[in-house]
């Protein structure tokens, strides 16, 4: 514990020091002489007068300091049976010529694009090439639906979008060009060019204005790496709020890499040269921080693995991938493990291989249960560490830092706060609350490098969503409490969003939706418990006087419109037709009232409750309907 307390200690009282330290393990244009610093607007800035570039960092670097003949990236992809292994001197020299391509193309520093592609090379490569001319990347997660591509389309305007043929899940063929054209369509914004990579031969013909093939980008001359300010944009990742609307995360070049560079070394444990493996996509923030930029800033083997954990082929792919490329480090998130458990529960499959190499399992993303924990802990009989972050950091906040030191996980709590991070449990109107007391999770400010410095042409929305309610603190939007120790329990969120999965998803968004449907009087979307997902979302709806619509055809037609409008990975399945929903007396839905019927939890009817009869109802539905843990749910 000293060891840790010792670093933590200094990373809050001296920060300045700290991070400036950091920040020379890595290869700089012009080192920064201001460290932290705040704009006019008063958001804090890291090594605003600092020259860098993340991608030079990740690979012109690794070539000159002795790592060209090392592979930088394993792509595994058991979908497509193809397994192809890049060293860092190959991977800088597609990316190069990427880069050059694109800036053929028109595509320059400052310029936005949308990347919307499968788990394949081409879309590290098409990251890294943007990075390294200076252009902002915006990846968007490939099981969102055209209308989620559209909407990230118009926020952020992009010079250029680059996709690919298609897809695949387990054994079915998503084509990603159809999907593309509908949100080019419905988007405002109409991008230039269009870049598509061609998995296998035949896809539709690239012949519309601005459609080009990928690898033709790949024939000309390369492009230097350009020094950017290390506070200049390198990614926009949208993620979900509390509206329809996406919250575009900005991140920078400088503070990103520091950060991760720190990760690398004090979270993760792990050396340059050793496999370091996300089991995460491209399209979230794990796949940017971990599969991307910190495995390769670190010198590390990182696999870029297109599969799923059970039946590709089956519930020992996970194993499969850690033996075959010697994987040193682990990261995925729990719903992966329940998957595996549901299928191979006495993890017979795991033993079939070797494991010696694998230090240790790291999990994120949604609420590690302690059964999950337990279960695989006692299977792998090695550190399984949970930790916590978000989108919006970029790097975690929580957790075990294995580098400084090994402190015993506690099961359910997500660890100690990590260097940067100042937590703090709040109540509703501030007031700091004492150890084992839940409630609002917020860091106060400055956040260290790494963090959001704003949102995508939005800093009203910055700071209405994360700094408003806490004046000098950043507000996480979990909820969770401290215990005598320091630990970090952290019991969800306390806005509409769910985890579906490890997927990110607005119930907001998705009320929206279900109220747009003409025969719904009111709605309210809920995440309830699911066994493997950790949450799925539960819409109970009220129909407008006089409509006689049968339950199954109106779940049929909400499903189909979320599945439509979000996509497949919202999971959303179930639709209740109820008579009324209940509310306080100021007439807001008591949503957390009806989870916690659902999940079987206990709750205490509210004081302001406009007529608490309407929970008999409630309950009555859900049971009828076998909705929620509480009820046998479907
Ligand atoms: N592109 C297109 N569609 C996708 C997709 C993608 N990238 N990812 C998921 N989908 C679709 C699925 O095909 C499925 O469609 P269907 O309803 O037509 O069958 C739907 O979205 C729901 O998918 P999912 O919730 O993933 O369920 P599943 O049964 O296919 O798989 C798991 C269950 C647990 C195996 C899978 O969710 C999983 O691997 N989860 C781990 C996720 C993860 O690692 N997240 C990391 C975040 S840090
Ligand atoms: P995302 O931005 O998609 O990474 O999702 C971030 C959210 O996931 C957090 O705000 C939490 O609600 C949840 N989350 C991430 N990691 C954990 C964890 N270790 N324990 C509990 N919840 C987590």
């Amino acid at each position: 514990m000293e060891k840790y307390t010792a670093i933590y200690r200094e990373s809050i009282e001296n920060k300045e020091a700290f991070w400036a330290r950091q920040a020379e393990a890595l290869h700089w244009y012009k080192k920064p002489r201001t460290i932290l610093s705040q704009t006019d607007k008063g958001f804090y800035r890291w090594f605003a007068d600092g020259e860098i570039n993340i991608s030079y960092g990740c690979l012109d670097y690794q070539v000159e300091h002795g790592r060209g003949e090392q592979v930088a990236l394993i792509y595994d992809s058991p979908v497509t049976h193809t397994m192809q292994r890049f060293t860092y001197r190959e991977l800088l020299d597609l990316v190069a010529r990427f880069a050059g391509g694109l800036q053929r193309m028109g595509v320059n520093r400052g310029d936005t694009v949308v990347i919307y592609m499968p788990m394949i090379p081409q879309a590290v490569i098409a990251m890294l090439a943007c990075a390294r001319i200076g252009a902002i990347h915006s990846v968007v997660f490939g099981g969102f639906a055209p209308h989620e591509l559209a909407m990230r389309i118009d926020d952020s305007h992009p010079k250029a979008i680059i996709s690919a043929s298609h897809g695949v899940e387990f054994d079915k063929i998503i084509p990603y060009k159809p999907l593309v054209d509908r949100a080019i369509e419905e988007a405002t914004h109409k991008p230039p060019v269009h870049i598509f990579y061609e998995r296998t031969p035949g896809y539709d013909k690239l012949d519309g204005a601005g459609e080009v093939d990928f690898n033709s980008l790949l024939t000309g001359e390369t492009a230097a790496c350009i020094p950017v300010l290390s506070t200049d944009p390198l990614y926009i990742l949208y993620t979900s709020g509390t509206t329809g609307k996406p919250k575009g995360i900005i991140r920078d070049h400088g503070g990103y890499a520091t950060a991760l560079k720190f990760s690398m070394d004090h979270i993760y444990d792990i050396a340059p040269g050793d496999v370091y493996w996300a089991a995460s996509d491209v399209g979230w923030v794990v796949g940017h921080s971990y599969i991307v930029y910190g495995p390769l800033l670190q010198g590390c083997t990182s696999i870029l693995y297109e599969g799923k954990p059970i039946r590709t082929p089956d519930a020992g792919a996970f194993w499969r991938v850690i033996s075959e490329h010697n994987v040193n480090v682990m990261f995925t998130a729990p719903t992966a493990i329940r998957a595996i458990r549901k299928e191979d529960h006495e993890g017979e499959l795991l033993k079939k291989y070797d494991l010696s190499r694998l230090k240790y399992l790291f999990l994120a993303g949604e609420r590690l249960d302690p059964p999950t924990y337990h279960w695989i802990k006692d299977l792998l009989q090695k550190p399984v560490i949970d930790h916590w972050w978000q989108t919006e950091t970029g790097w975690p906040m929580v957790g075990i830092m294995m580098g400084v030191a090994h402190q015993d996980p506690r099961a359910g709590s997500a660890g100690l706060p990590v260097c940067g991070y100042e937590i703090h449990i709040l109540s509703d109107d501030g007031v700091e609350l004492e150890k084992g007391k839940e409630g609002y999770i917020a860091a106060k400010l400055p956040l260290p490098p790494g963090c959001l410095p704003t949102l995508w042409n939005n800093d009203d929305r910055f700071i209405a969503g994360y700094l408003q309610h806490f004046p000098g603190y950043y507000q996480t939007g979990d909820g969770g409490y401290l215990d005598a120790d320091g630990y970090c329990y952290i019991m969800g969120r306390v806005d509409d969003v769910i985890n579906v999965s490890g997927h990110r998803l607005s119930t907001g968004e998705m009320e929206e939706l279900v109220a747009s449907h003409p025969a719904i009087a009111e709605c309210a979307v809920m995440g309830i418990a699911d066994e493997l997902r950790g949450q799925r979302p539960v819409a109970l709806v009220v129909l407008k006087d006089g409509r006689e619509l049968d339950e199954e055809q109106i779940e049929e037609e909400l499903v189909s419109l979320i599945r439509e409008k979000i996509g497949a990975v919202a999971y959303f399945r179930n639709a209740a037709i109820v008579k009324r929903l209940p509310k306080t007396r100021s007439g807001k839905i008591l949503r957390k009232t009806i989870r916690q019927i659902a999940d079987g939890e206990p709750y205490a009817i509210p004081s302001t409750i406009d007529d608490p009869a309407i929970l008999d109802e409630i309950r009555e539905t859900l049971q009828e309907r076998k909705l929620g843990l509480a009820f046998n749910q479907v």
